[in-house]
């Protein structure tokens, strides 16, 4: 099937409020879904013609249509259209960086504890994938700060954002640079001074930006880390044990299971995505205040001799906290 193609999102500035309902108009991302579940993803523009191998269709056909209608290709293949919900709009849209899967953020926003108002950062962007769930869990009175090191992926961000939104939302700053590096002059610049309510890191090196994150979240605020391996998972706990500015780090991971559902034929998938990533999350201390020490103790071998990670005595490259961990 020819990709579709998608005419430059416009960059005005948008509320993000509810997202569009009624007929379908010019401008509008429809979904068409053949008989197979075969998705595709269009721009509704005047004139424009949609080409798949099983026909063509026009989108002129699609304005004014109903969602849950349903349309002919020339080949009498019948597509049923929608307009997107954003768990399908992020795992099609165009991408540099791998994005944070639709399960994975539902829970995201779930342990920071989101809501409209709310104020977070982020980092890194990626491809928006992410920000897109961020902007809308905390609405138009919230504020989404999005930081990225690298300006071509800013930009793909910015694409795939204002393309969802209609826009750029005005409650939206994406701010080029590494958030390891950030000064307290870049946080009062960037209006982040005042205590966000969270902080979510998906980098390869979360552990680096503990300390910016240290300085930006409220009291109670919540840390929530995005990794994809179990040397991360650790390094990131143990880093945010060391410091003691987090309550007990706690971590978990999502597994989904979509089911095959044929008469009889009653079962799981065959197959599924078997890996994404863990999440991490903690709560922020209040100033001077630190963490109580972990009364329980660790596992037998969990910090023996061949333990070289945060905190051990051939660490080095450690966060400045105090003591020994466990
Ligand atoms: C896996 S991608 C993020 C995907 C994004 N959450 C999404 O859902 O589309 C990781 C991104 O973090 C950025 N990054 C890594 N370390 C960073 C840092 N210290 N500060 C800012 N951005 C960073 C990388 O350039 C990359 O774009």
């Amino acid at each position: 099937m020819a990709r579709p193609s998608h005419p430059k999102p416009s960059f005005d500035s948008v509320q993000v409020g509810p997202g569009r309902t009624g007929p379908l108009v010019v401008g509008d991302l429809v979904q068409l879904t053949d008989t197979r579940g075969n998705k595709t993803t269009i721009t509704v523009r005047t004139g424009a013609i949609l080409h798949t191998h099983r026909g063509q269709i026009p989108h002129d056909a699609l304005i004014g249509l109903p969602e849950g209608a349903t349309t002919m290709s020339t080949r009498g293949i019948a597509y049923l259209v929608q307009r997107p919900q954003l768990d399908d709009y992020v795992l099609g849209m165009p991408r540099q960086a791998a994005v944070i899967y639709p399960k994975d953020a539902a829970r995201i926003v779930a342990l920071a504890d989101l809501g409209t108002g709310s104020r977070v950062l982020e980092a890194g962007v990626g491809s928006g994938a992410l920000t897109c769930y961020l902007l809308r869990s905390t609405g138009a009175t919230g504020r989404v700060f999005s930081v990225e090191r690298r300006s071509d992926f800013a930009e793909q961000a910015r694409e795939n954002v204002a393309r969802w939104f209609g826009g750029l939302p005005d409650s939206w700053d994406v701010i080029e640079g590494d958030l390891a590096e950030f000064t307290n002059e870049q946080i009062d610049q960037t209006r982040l001074g005042n205590g966000l309510d969270a902080v979510v890191l998906d980098m390869l090196a979360p552990w680096d930006c503990l300390e910016v994150a240290d300085r930006l979240l409220r009291p109670g605020g919540a840390l929530v880390g995005y990794v994809a391996t179990t040397t991360q998972l650790s390094r990131l706990v143990e880093t945010m044990r060391l410091s003691r500015r987090w309550t007990e780090p706690r971590a978990e991971e999502s597994i989904v299971r979509t089911w095959h559902l044929d008469g009889l034929s009653v079962r799981p998938d065959h197959r599924m995505s078997g890996h994404t990533g863990f999440l991490v999350a903690a709560r922020h201390m209040a100033p001077g205040q630190h963490a109580p020490e972990r009364k329980r103790r660790p596992a037998p071998g969990a910090y023996g001799d061949d333990y070289a990670g945060p905190g051990s005595n051939s660490d080095s490259d450690q966060t400045a906290g105090s003591g020994e961990p466990g």
